[in-house]
């Protein structure tokens, strides 16, 4: 029998996961399906065939850590998704930078290492805006995620000199449609599109996601924006057992990358009924 495991954490308490809708229409196909947690020191992972990347919230307070797990899976009897070098590459959003030399348009992005409070004053005239997100270039779930304004107080920029003191930041000028529309995450299976959601903000909120308040709904977008998603992803140059695409559209209405979601837990399967078993048809013809 072919083994798999849903490469999760020690305990999902507080977090959303359905991986199990997946599980299930594996395990009825004759597949079994373990959840083992990263960080768990006896794994076997040479009894799997295939590892995938699910719900492992918590890699990035201790990603170098959950990469050297992976570099033992990659080097076990396992095939592991996505793979190894994919996840080396979208760890950092410096990969958004590789994506737009490969012709992909990004929210137009700025990146400051060690930003001093005159770095920041000065983005404004940089990214030739009134309103600018400063974020980590590696996080997820809005931390350390700042929007600023020429107002913005000087107390409030030294805190983020000190907070980014060693470190990269990325700038972007604030993306108004965020506000009145929102993020689109357009979600794909082995290379196939399966299904997108529109996130939009709580009101007085710039955060989209769930845990921001968030809103979640499950759009069709036209085909040009499918497409687009098609596009930067094939820019990846690798297999993908699974990708989510968030993106935004710019004042001219194009699309533009927010993130490419590579390692991700979020693929909004409950939102989509087919979207489980178009995973699960993916994840058999890996196999
Ligand atoms: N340039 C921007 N303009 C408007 N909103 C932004 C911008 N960058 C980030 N945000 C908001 O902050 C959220 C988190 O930023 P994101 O780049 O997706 O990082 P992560 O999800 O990894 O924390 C986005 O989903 C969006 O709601
Ligand atoms: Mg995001």
């Amino acid at each position: 029998m072919s083994c798999i495991a849903f490469l999760t954490m020690d305990s999902l308490e507080g977090f959303v996961s359905y991986d199990y809708l997946v599980r299930d229409i594996l395990q009825q196909r004759g597949l079994r399906v373990d959840e083992v947690s990263w960080r768990d020191p006896h794994a076997n992972w040479d009894q799997y065939e295939l590892v995938v990347i699910r719900s492992p919230w918590d890699y990035q307070q201790s990603c170098s850590q959950f990469l050297d797990v992976l570099a033992r899976i990659d080097a076990s009897r396992a095939n592991l998704q996505n793979p190894l070098k994919v996840v080396r590459w979208n760890v950092e959003k410096t990969y958004l930078r590789d994506l737009q030399d490969s012709g992909v348009t990004i929210v137009p992005t700025a990146w400051l290492q060690s930003p001093r409070v005159a770095d920041l004053s000065n983005l404004f005239q940089q990214l030739n805006t009134g309103h600018v997100v400063v974020k980590p270039f590696i996080g997820a779930g809005a931390t350390d995620t700042f929007w600023l304004n020429s107002n913005s107080s000087p107390e409030l920029l030294q805190s983020i000199e000190t907070l980014y003191q060693g470190r990269l930041a990325l700038a972007q000028p604030f993306i108004e449609s965020v506000l009145s529309y929102g993020e689109i995450s357009l979600t794909f299976f082995g290379g196939q599109y399966s299904h997108t959601v529109l996130k939009t903000p709580k009101s007085g909120d710039f955060r989209v996601q769930e845990e921001h308040g968030g809103i979640i709904q499950r759009i069709d977008p036209v085909p040009e924006v499918v497409d687009f998603a098609r596009r930067s992803l094939a820019a990846v140059q690798s297999d993908l057992l699974y990708a989510r695409v968030d993106l935004v559209f710019l004042e001219n209405q194009q699309p533009a990358i927010m993130e490419l979601e590579l390692i991700e837990p979020s693929l909004y399967l409950s939102y989509d009924d087919e979207s489980p078993r178009r995973f699960a048809d993916a994840i058999e013809a890996g196999l």
